[in-house]
């Protein structure tokens, strides 16, 4: 059995909504021990919270800087191994790039860093570090959006020519019409944020899964931003339309307004053969519509699916997979590239990820300032 991986963690503390699903995935295969980590920028805090977690509290750091000089300064087979970037997004690149730096492998949350430029400037550090690099569009872990990838890699759908990604949710309405309320929010402030809400925080996961299942590049879009209120222009809401080839468009939608709404991510792709449809509500149903056949319904853990979805499947078929698992076998295939073992490259997502997320977000933005015209992706 091989050791565990050291992992450290920034962010993710106690009071955290994505904290505990990175905890959680690390633990899944057995693959991870925690071992040092900042989780809040108030020592006390994170000291109280590696208590409650049950974490030796010699590691726990008062910021990153100095975790990455206490680390350096141990014998390699101590150090900290991989670090996971869990805090709001302005902190991911000046975190990221001085770990990479360091030699340290990184699992990083999206959107990868708050500007393009930014995003170039961490491809060429990882370039030259060499170390794994992830970033965690965590619904690619899905068994069932694994399947729709393999499908669509094998020509189950033919010549694809329209696809559609929604990701819909509403909790920032009751936010929002409070001038107080919306001003707290720093998924809201463009100094913690970047330059968009909407698109930036959801948007990205729609635009990566577009990519992620098709293999297609999205090469130019046409976006439509909405603001409630001239205090706060960060976006809450847009469409986008989105052309990948001469034969291949479709659209993107995105809100953080729809009313009621929980975490309503769908992806539709149509191909001269069929469709597949997946939603992240009911996310053990992978739906294959054709013109010639009745609809037919994957479901995960059976023989009938590819290997890469199969991997991602723990139990036999019938117990629910969800978003702890989708994560987890993010983290697994991490584990794998960090060991030297073979891995698939849809196990996870990566730097070249990272990089097209951050290309999408500033297009849309350039897109909706400039009158809503057509802008070119690298
Ligand atoms: N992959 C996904 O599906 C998904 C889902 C939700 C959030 N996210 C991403 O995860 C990140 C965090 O989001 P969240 O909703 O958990 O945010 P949050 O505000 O709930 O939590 C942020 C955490 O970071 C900590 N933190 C803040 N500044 C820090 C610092 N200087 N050093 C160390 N820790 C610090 C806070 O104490 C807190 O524990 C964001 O980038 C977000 O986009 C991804």
């Amino acid at each position: 059995m091989p050791k565990k991986i050291r992992l450290g963690i920034l962010g993710g503390g106690g009071d955290s909504l994505i904290g505990v699903l990175h905890r959680v995935a690390a633990h899944m295969y057995d693959s991870y021990e925690i071992t040092g980590a900042v989780f809040s920028p108030d020592l006390q805090e994170s000291l109280d919270f590696a208590k409650e977690i049950d974490i030796p509290l010699d590691r726990i750091y008062p910021d990153f800087d100095t975790l990455i000089a206490e680390e350096m300064k141990l014998p390699e087979s101590e150090r900290i191994q991989v670090c996971s970037v869990q805090t709001p997004n302005f902190l991911h690149f000046p975190m990221a790039k001085k770990l990479l730096e360091n030699g340290f492998h990184v699992i990083c949350e999206k959107p990868m860093t708050t500007t393009y430029e930014e995003a170039k400037i961490l491809r060429d550090t990882h370039k030259k570090a060499g170390s794994v690099f992830a970033v965690t569009h965590t619904y690619t872990g899905y068994p069932m959006v694994r399947q729709m990838r393999e499908l669509i890699k094998s020509g189950a759908l033919g010549k694809i020519h329209k696809v559609d990604a929604r990701y819909y949710q509403g909790w920032i309405n009751p936010i929002i019409h409070d001038a107080e309320k919306r001003a707290s929010v720093w998924r809201l402030d463009p100094a913690k944020a970047g330059i968009s809400s909407c698109m930036g925080d959801i948007g990205v996961h729609a635009f990566n899964m577009i990519e992620y299942t098709t293999g297609l590049q999205i090469k130019s879009l046409l976006c439509d931003f909405n603001y409630l209120y001239t205090d706060n222009l960060m976006d809450v809401d847009g469409t986008v339309l989105i052309r990948m080839d001469e034969h291949v468009k479709g659209v993107i939608r995105a809100s953080q307004v729809a009313t009621g709404e929980e975490n309503g991510l769908a992806i539709r792709i149509y191909g001269e053969k069929g469709g597949l449809v997946w939603e992240q509500e009911r996310p053990n149903f992978l739906y294959k519509l054709s013109d010639a056949e009745p609809l037919q319904v994957y479901k995960p853990g059976h023989a009938y699916n590819s290997d890469l979805s199969l991997d991602g499947t723990k139990l036999p078929a019938g117990h629910p997979e969800g978003i702890f698992d989708a994560m987890g076998n993010i983290y697994r295939g991490v584990a794998r590239a960090i060991r030297g073992e073979a891995f698939d490259a849809g196990e996870f997502p990566t730097m070249t990820d990272g990089v097209r997320g951050l290309n999408f977000i500033e297009a849309t933005v350039a897109s909706h300032k400039s009158g809503n015209t057509w802008v070119t992706l690298d």
